[in-house]
């Protein structure tokens, strides 16, 4: 840092003792004005120099700061709006079973009871908690406020106030197709 003023304070050279000189304000150590001292010294260059400094610490703050906030912040995905779509294979919801897939917005649960698909909203309509399935009553439970459906989605008992939106499903091949009902 670049000395800005007179440094010998009178505190300091009474410490020093009686042969130290006391150098009139406005000059620096060695008898030379200020004025003269500073002559040389190119204060454009440090205004120059402040500002590359201040441009790396906010490149550097920046990289650090861009993955964190990537992190927190999750990427938003897409969802391509269809009226059709094959969800997964037929082997994955077997006899008895029930699968939960994508479905454009929503989350559907397809079932397969004795060969037959039932496909309905796995958002269950009270909170939107997702609906399990139980294959032995063949009923879908909500396990946030225990709304009980019916496997083609009507409502049992419980909190919610609609029943839950039925899709259709049919089997293509080995895939599972879901449609708007
Ligand atoms: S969210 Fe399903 S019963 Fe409340």
């Amino acid at each position: 840092m670049a000395q800005t003023g007179n440094f010998k304070s009178p505190a300091r050279m009474s410490s020093l003792g009686d042969g130290a000189e006391i150098s009139a304000a406005g000059s620096v150590p060695g008898g030379k004005p200020r004025e003269t001292v500073l002559k040389g010294v190119d204060f454009e260059r440090r205004g120059f120099l402040h500002k590359v400094v201040g441009g790396v610490g906010a490149i550097v703050a920046a990289t650090t700061l861009y993955p964190v906030v990537k992190y927190i912040i999750p990427p938003t995905k897409e969802i391509k709006m269809v009226n059709e779509l094959n969800v997964g294979k037929i082997s994955e919801v077997p006899d008895g079973g029930a699968k939960i897939f994508q479905f454009n917005e929503d989350k559907v649960i397809v079932t397969n009871v004795g060969g037959t698909l039932t496909a309905v909203s796995a958002v269950c309509t009270h909170l939107g908690c997702l609906v399990t399935w139980k294959a032995d009553i063949k009923e879908y439970f909500c396990p946030c406020h225990g709304a009980k459906y019916k496997q083609t989605g009507e409502i049992i008992s419980g909190p919610q106030p609609k029943p839950l939106k039925l899709y259709k499903a049919k089997i293509d091949g080995d895939n599972i197709v879901v449609s708007k009902a």
